[in-house]
C-alpha cells in the first residue's frame, strides 16, 4: 500500500490541468477547462476539468476522476504505475511499499525483468541488421526498415546460448524468470528463442514485457511466445497499442486483428490504428481497455472458420461493455485472407473501405442468430428468442439493447412488451430521460445532496446529524463512510479534498456514489454555494420525509391496535407535521426524492 500521506502530497503538488493538458489541449470555460472527451467520440467538448476540485468529469459519457484516475484511464496504467508516472513529473520518489517484504522484492524483480528484456531486445535488433536471411524474410513480406524499427523487430540467431554474450551471468535466475532462458532437466540452460524473428510486446508504459518469435519458414510452432511472467500476462496485453496509441486517438477508431504480422503489415500501408491480442480470444478486459482509447472498435479477423469463431467470441465479450455512443463493428475478409494478405493484395483504399463497411455489432448478432433458423415457423421464431435471450440481456448499452429487442420482436412477430416480458426487462428508465444531454446538474436524492455538500465543505462533517445516516441505500452508506473518513482525518488538504476522497474510496463500494457526487458539483463555484444552509436544508427534509413515512405507517393501522407508545408517537408526529420545514435552496440543482 502506498501511504495516504504520500498520495495527498502528490495530489497537492500536481495540477490536474497540467496532467490532462500534457495529453490533450484544454480550453477555458468559466472557472473550468474543457476539451472534446478522450474517452468517447464527440464533436463539442463535454469533458470538463476543474482546477478548484482537481477533478474531471465528462458530461457526455460520464467518465470522471482525479489526476491519478485520468492517467490510469488515458494511458491504461495500473494504480501503482500511474502513481509512479505522476510522482516522476513532480520529482517525488514513491516510498518503498511498506509492510510487505515480498512486495518490495517483487518491485525489484519487475525492475530487473524490464532491464533484461530491454537488453535482449537491443541485442535482437542488432542481430537483425547482421542477418541477411532475416532481413530478406521481412523484405519478402513487404516490410521496410522503418516499420521494422517502429515495432522494434529483431532476430534471435540460431544457436543455443547467444544470450550468454549479452548477459555476463548467464546463470542468473532473472533470465529464466524473464522467459529468455530455459533450464533443462540437468540444469542445462539454453535460449528460448532461436532462429526466430522477434516481435517485442510493449506495455502501455513503453516497457518491453515479452516477445513473440516467428520461425523464418515453415516449422512448428509458428510463433513461440514468452511465458507468463510477473510483468507479462498474455490475456491482458494488447500488441501494437503502445505504437498505435497516437493514431488511435486521432482517428477515434481501433482495428483489432489476430496476428502480430497483421498489425505490422497494416502499419506498413499507413494504417496505424491497429492492435492484436496475443493469440488469445478477445476478452471483456481487452474490450474495456480499447473502449478507453477509441469510440469505434472494428474487429477484422481472418477469413476462415477460426476467424469467424473468434469474431463471435469477441462479440460475446463485448456485450457487457457496450456503451451507447460507442460502436463495435465486424469486418469480414474474403475466404482464406488475413488483414496482412488483404492489404498487400488490394491496397490501403480497399482495406479502408472494408473497415468502413464493417457490420455493426447488432447486425452481426441478429444475422448470426437468425441464419440457422426457419423464421416462417412458430418454432423457429420461438427458438430465435430462446437463443437471443442470454445474449441480449447482457447488452449494457440501454438504447442499443432496446433497439435490438425491438428488432427481435419484429422478427418473432411479437410486440415489444411481450419480448420485454419474456426477457424479464421492463422498459428502461432511459426512455423517460430527455434525449439531449443538458449541462444542468441532474436531480438527485437528498442523501446525494448531503454528499455533495460535504465534498464542497468537508468541515461540515461534524454538523451531520447521524440520525439521517441509518438508511441502507448507496448514498446513505457513502455518507456514513465519508463522515467517518473526514472525522478520522481532520487535517486533509481541502484544496484537493475531492481528488483525495475519490482516491481513498477507489475500488470500494462507495466509489460510485462519491464519484458521482463529485462529478455533479464540478461546475459549482465554491464561493457561491452556501453549503451549511444546503446541508441543513437537506437534513431537515430527510427527517421530515421520514416523519411522514412513519406517520403514514402508524396512521394506516387501526387506532385500537396501537400500543400506548405508538399513540404518543403518532400524536407527536401530528404536531410536528404542522411545523414549517426548511429545505435546500436548490442553487446547485433540483433535489427530488
Ligand atoms: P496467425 O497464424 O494468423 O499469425 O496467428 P500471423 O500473425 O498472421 O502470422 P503470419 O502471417 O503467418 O506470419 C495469429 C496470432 O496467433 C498467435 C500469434 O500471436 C499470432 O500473431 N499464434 C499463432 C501463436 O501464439 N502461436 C502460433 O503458433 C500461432
Ligand atoms: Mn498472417
Amino acid at each position: 500500500m502506498i501511504p495516504q500521506s504520500f498520495i495527498q502530497d502528490l495530489l497537492s503538488r500536481l495540477d490536474i490541468v497540467d496532467v490532462v493538458e500534457s495529453h490533450l489541449p484544454l480550453k477555458r470555460a468559466g472557472t473550468n477547462l474543457v476539451a472534446c472527451c478522450p474517452f468517447h467520440s464527440e464533436r463539442s467538448p463535454s469533458f470538463t476539468v476543474s482546477p478548484a476540485k482537481q477533478f474531471y468529469h465528462c458530461f457526455g459519457c460520464g467518465a470522471h476522476g482525479n489526476a491519478i484516475g485520468f492517467v490510469m484511464e488515458y494511458s491504461g496504467l495500473g494504480f501503482i504505475e500511474a502513481i509512479k508516472e505522476l510522482a516522476a513529473r513532480t520529482g517525488m520518489s514513491v516510498p518503498e511499499v511498506r509492510g510487505e517484504a515480498p512486495a518490495t522484492s517483487s518491485a525489484e524483480m519487475t525492475q530487473s525483468l524490464a532491464e533484461v528484456l530491454r537488453a535482449a531486445a537491443v541485442f535482437f535488433k542488432a542481430e537483425l541488421k547482421r542477418s541477411e536471411v532475416a532481413v530478406a524474410y521481412l523484405k519478402g513480406r513487404g516490410l521496410t526498415g522503418e516499420i521494422a524499427a517502429r515495432f522494434g523487430l529483431g532476430f534471435a540467431p540460431p544457436g543455443w546460448q547467444n544470450l550468454a554474450a549479452v548477459f555476463p551471468d548467464y546463470r542468473a535466475q532473472v533470465l529464466v524468470d524473464a522467459g529468455l532462458v530455459i533450464e533443462g532437466d540437468e540444469g542445462k540452460r539454453y535460449d528460448r528463442f532461436r532462429d526466430r524473428i522477434m516481435f517485442p510486446i510493449v506495455n502501455p508504459r513503453g516497457n518491453i514485457v515479452g516477445f513473440g518469435g516467428r520461425v523464418l519458414g515453415p516449422g512448428e510452432p509458428k510463433y513461440l511466445n514468452s511465458p507468463e511472467t510477473p510483468v507479462f500476462e498474455k490475456g491482458r496485453e494488447i500488441y501494437g497499442l503502445y505504437q498505435g496509441r497516437g493514431a488511435i486517438r486521432a482517428s477515434g477508431r481501433v482495428i483489432v486483428v489476430e496476428g502480430y504480422m497483421d498489425v505490422v503489415a497494416l502499419a506498413q500501408h499507413g494504417i496505424d490504428d491497429v492492435v492484436a491480442t496475443l493469440g488469445t480470444a478477445t476478452t471483456s478486459f481487452h474490450v474495456q481497455k480499447l473502449f478507453k482509447q477509441a469510440g469505434r472498435v472494428v474487429f477484422c479477423f481472418d477469413g476462415d472458420e477460426a476467424g469467424r469463431r473468434a469474431a463471435w467470441r469477441a462479440l460475446e465479450n463485448c456485450l457487457g461493455q457496450l456503451v451507447d455512443g460507442k460502436e463495435v463493428a465486424f469486418a469480414f475478409l474474403p475466404e482464406g485472407e488475413d488483414p496482412d494478405s488483404c492489404v498487400r493484395k488490394t491496397g490501403r483504399e480497399r482495406f479502408e473501405a472494408l473497415i468502413r463497411d464493417a457490420a455493426p455489432l447488432s447486425e452481426f448478432l441478429l444475422r448470426e442468430l437468425t441464419h440457422p433458423l426457419d423464421l416462417t415457423t412458430a418454432e423457429g421464431r420461438a427458438s430465435l428468442l430462446q437463443t437471443a435471450k442470454p445474449l441480449v440481456k447482457q447488452i449494457a448499452a440501454p438504447a442499443l439493447g432496446a433497439m435490438v429487442r425491438r428488432r427481435l420482436a419484429e422478427l418473432a412477430g411479437l410486440d415489444q412488451a411481450e419480448v420485454g416480458a419474456l426477457f424479464g426487462i421492463q422498459s428502461g428508465p432511459w426512455s423517460r430521460r430527455s434525449p439531449e444531454r443538458t449541462r444542468r446538474i441532474a436531480p438527485v436524492s437528498l442523501q446525494r445532496h448531503v454528499l455533495r455538500c460535504l465534498l464542497l465543505a468537508p468541515r461540515l462533517a461534524a454538523a451531520v446529524d447521524r440520525s439521517i445516516c441509518d438508511a441502507d441505500d448507496p448514498d446513505t452508506r457513502a455518507t456514513r463512510a465519508l463522515v467517518d473518513y473526514l472525522a478520522a482525518n481532520p487535517d486533509l488538504d481541502e484544496r484537493v479534498l475531492v481528488a483525495l476522497v475519490s482516491d481513498h474510496f477507489r475500488g470500494s463500494t462507495h466509489e460510485a456514489a462519491l464519484n458521482s457526487a463529485a462529478a455533479e458539483i464540478i461546475e459549482v463555484r465554491m464561493g457561491e454555494f452556501d453549503a451549511a444552509a444546503e446541508l441543513a436544508g437537506a437534513m431537515s427534509q430527510i427527517k421530515d420525509l421520514r416523519r411522514k413515512a412513519r406517520f403514514a405507517e402508524l396512521g394506516d393501522k387501526p387506532l385500537a391496535s396501537l400500543s400506548a407508545d405508538e399513540r404518543t408517537e403518532l400524536r407527536r408526529l401530528q404536531a410536528e407535521r404542522r411545523e414549517p420545514i426548511g429545505g435546500p435552496t436548490g442553487s446547485i440543482g433540483p433535489v427530488i426524492n
